[in-house]
């Protein structure tokens, strides 16, 4: 476990969780109970899934890069010489596979700690933050070519509140890309339920040549995550 005081990666919605702490009653006892069973299950689908299996093998960060790969596979962003950024980039899968297609430069952001990775600049911060956001672009020489977002917020269980913060994220992916991409650029950006929003949608319809929803078969099926991409920034 790090002991440098920085959050960092600890699996999908932050499980699994710490198991000490004094228990001061029965509520919180009910509520230990519950995040130590949602461990126990999270722990169990990662030993049944193949794709963590196959991540670790790969040498992959985490099997989120396979989602990636698998966008690509339908779409072909990434290619040769591009410069990427990657929001939401922890613990790093999406910067490995931009890197191993060989970007030109790649920069990623997340509010928790990433290890360092040869090839990346990353930067711990919110994508709230303009000065965040700055640090991040100075790893940059120009405007990229193909903005990520795998941006997800830890889950409540509250469901509207779950969805409205998902939608806060991709707003703001989107609100990042129409202000940086150059011209001719593209987008990815994790969305749940039924897809983008009208509100992103007639958006990225106006400012993108093509847009298009993709589930890629890594994402898993009970999921209600799919990924928009656009293509062809129409520019600023
Ligand atoms: C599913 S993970 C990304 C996995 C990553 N694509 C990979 O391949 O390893 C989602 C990340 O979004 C990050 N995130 C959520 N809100 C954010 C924000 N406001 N600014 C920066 N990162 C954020 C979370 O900290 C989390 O690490």
């Amino acid at each position: 476990m790090a002991d440098d005081g920085k959050r960092r990666w600890k699996g999908p919605k932050g499980k699994p969780r710490s198991s000490s702490g004094r228990q001061l009653g029965a509520r919180k006892t009910v509520a230990h109970n519950a995040a130590s069973e949602s461990s126990k299950r999270w722990i169990e689908r990662q030993l049944a899934d193949p794709y963590v299996r196959d991540a670790k093998a790969a040498g992959y960060r985490s099997r989120a890069a396979f989602k990636l790969l698998e966008i690509d596979e339908k779409a072909s962003l990434l290619r040769p010489g591009q410069r990427v950024v990657d929001l939401g980039c922890a613990p790093g899968g999406w910067l490995q596979v931009a890197l191993e297609k060989k970007a030109f430069e790649v920069a990623g952001i997340d509010l928790l700690a990433v290890d360092p990775m040869a090839g990346a600049h990353i930067v711990e911060g919110d994508i709230n933050s303009p000065d965040d956001v700055a640090r991040m672009m100075a790893g940059l020489t120009g405007p990229p070519d193909l903005v990520l977002s795998d941006m997800a917020a830890n889950t409540t269980g509250h469901k509207s509140t779950d969805h409205l913060r998902t939608v806060a994220l991709v707003e703001m992916a989107l609100e990042f890309a129409l202000e940086h991409l150059g011209p001719g650029g593209g987008f990815v950006s994790k969305v749940f339920q039924g897809g983008a929003t009208r509100d992103v949608l007639g958006t990225l319809k106006t400012r993108f040549e093509t847009v298009r929803h993709v589930k890629p078969p890594a994402s898993r099926a009970g999921s209600p995550e799919i990924y928009v991409i656009g293509r062809g920034f129409r520019g600023g």
